[in-house]
């Protein structure tokens, strides 16, 4: 295989396939105080007995969920990845809750979220591989998911400004120079400046905007 070849980008859930065992080993290497943020994904989450509902998007191999089973242990569970891979080491180690968690292989860019359905929706290092359109067409649709008083939880990795642009022009030549088609989900990353994602979140009507957690690029903020 050519070098030209070896470094086009692969499709998403390839990516993760391939990657699914060492995952979590490399997420605790690479997020900076990886305990403490996963756990603080859950901080805006009421404690609480009661069966609340809860869509969690690009759920991986569920590093969110255990904080998640703290804070509402009667907590539903809708979990969306398009890896198979991720999603089997999820399985594994939630056993446990099967009953409470509704686990469905697919993009989440296609798959309907429905109307009203969730108390809280939540993404955690998944959002940093869409254009501002197709952020938006999906942040719509988790606004539309939410219940009256819902939030949407987002844990992500944010940059500067300038940088949001070397990383948009870096992406459109990829697309390029290997013609990938949209229809194909790659993985490349265009995280957004935190300017840039406010705009978007006014534009999808979530008024409040909250950060509960910022070391470095690594931010959590909650919507409302
Ligand atoms: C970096 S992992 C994050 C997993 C987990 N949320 C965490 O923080 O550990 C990104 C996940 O998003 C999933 N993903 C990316 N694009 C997706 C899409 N369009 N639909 C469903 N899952 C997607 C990937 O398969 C992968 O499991």
């Amino acid at each position: 295989m050519s070098n030209e070849t070896s470094n086009k980008p692969e499709e998403m859930a390839s990516f993760f396939n391939k990657r699914a065992n060492g995952y979590e080993e490399h997420m605790k290497e690479t997020v900076e105080s990886f305990d403490k943020y996963y756990i603080s994904v859950s901080n805006s989450i009421d404690n609480t007995q009661d069966v609340i509902e809860i869509l969690d998007i690009g759920c991986g191999t569920g590093l969110e969920i255990e904080g998640i089973l703290k804070k509402a242990p009667n907590a539903r569970i809708t979990c969306i990845d398009m890896s198979e891979g991720m999603l089997d080491l999820l399985k594994e180690k939630y056993k446990g809750y099967m009953n409470q968690l509704n686990i469905i292989t697919g993009s989440y860019v296609e798959l309907p979220f429905g109307e009203e359905n969730y108390d809280y929706v939540v993404s955690v290092m998944t959002m940093h591989h869409w254009k501002y359109n197709e952020k938006k067409e999906i942040y719509i649709k988790i606004k539309n998911a939410l219940k009256n008083g819902g939030k949407y939880i987002e844990g992500d990795y944010y940059v500067a400004l300038e940088r949001e642009r070397e990383l948009l022009d870096e992406y459109h030549k990829e697309i390029n120079k290997y013609k990938l088609s949209r229809e194909n989900f790659y993985h490349l990353d265009i995280p957004f400046a935190i300017e840039t994602q406010k705009r978007l979140f006014n534009e999808v009507g979530f008024n409040q905007f909250e950060i509960v957690w910022k070391i470095e690029e690594q931010i959590i903020c909650v919507m409302e």
